[in-house]
């Protein structure tokens, strides 16, 4: 996968891209990332890549001039066998909200192109006439879309085939199955005389699966009960929701 991500601040990428999963997955080549500065599109001698909204207002408003231009050089350098959609999506609180499901849309995607906005916006035949898709991480405000173009990548990455050591993992993720992920135990089996549950320690498997698959059940009921309507659960599974429901669950168990 491809990304390009247009930014003024391509430092702040730096530590993430040179750390954990992303270096891994860029030195095997599963990913290839490139930053690319927008004041570098720019033809003035100062630089500028924003200025006074028309119609005044508080702040200042990103030039659109830069903005296609990168996109263009972007569009320009890739090579005809690579046909397909190119999503360029705008980083905005105004976008749609950003979810594990729109991170698996995005991974399907071979190439994709990442605008962070800054100041008080972008202007608006950005949006009309170049961008394709608007995305936002949640109902508060940052001071410029880098974070959240990390939080997007780092979603959509490690989703991308072969980036994770084991495909299996994923399965377990909270929100992949639609539920919180059940509590995790590691060595030592007792600390501080707290005891890990036994069940995780009898080695039935099929007794195990049952006890991570209930808890998960009870975490989500317990903390997010709105992901239980779209949560894919069996027969028996919804009976133990009604259940669980009916005997006012304790908080911890
Ligand atoms: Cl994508 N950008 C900014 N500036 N703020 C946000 C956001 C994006 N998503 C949530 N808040």
């Amino acid at each position: 996968m491809d990304i390009d991500i247009l930014t003024l601040f391509p430092q702040m990428f730096q530590g993430l891209f040179s750390t954990g999963i992303f270096k891994r997955a860029i030195d095997q080549k599963l990913v290839s990332i490139s930053l690319h500065n927008i004041r570098d599109y720019t033809h003035d001698k100062h630089h500028i890549v924003d200025d006074y909204p028309y119609g005044g207002g508080a702040g200042m408003v990103l030039k659109p001039e830069p903005i296609f231009e990168a996109v263009e050089s972007i569009k320009s350098n890739i090579s005809s066998n690579q046909g397909g959609v190119l999503p360029i999506i705008l980083l905005t609180p105004q976008g749609r909200l950003f979810s594990q499901e729109v991170a698996y849309e995005l991974s399907r995607y071979s190439h994709l192109i990442l605008i962070c906005g800054r100041y008080e916006g972008v202007d608006e035949r950005v949006r009309k006439h170049l961008v394709t898709d608007e995305v936002s991480i949640g109902d508060y405000v940052l001071s410029g879309g880098e974070l959240a173009a990390m939080v997007v990548i780092d979603a959509v990455v490690r989703l991308v085939p072969g980036v994770l050591g084991s495909e299996a993992s994923l399965l377990n993720d909270s929100h992949v199955a639609g539920l919180l992920e059940y509590p995790q135990y590691t060595r030592p089996a007792v600390y501080r005389e707290w005891s890990v549950p036994e069940v995780l320690l009898s080695g039935n498997h099929a007794q195990i699966t049952k006890w991570c698959r209930e808890q998960a059940i009870r975490r989500t009921l317990e903390r997010r009960p709105e992901l239980l309507d779209k949560a894919n659960l069996c027969v028996e599974e919804r009976q133990l929701v009604d259940t669980l429901k009916k005997s006012n669950l304790p908080r911890e168990f």
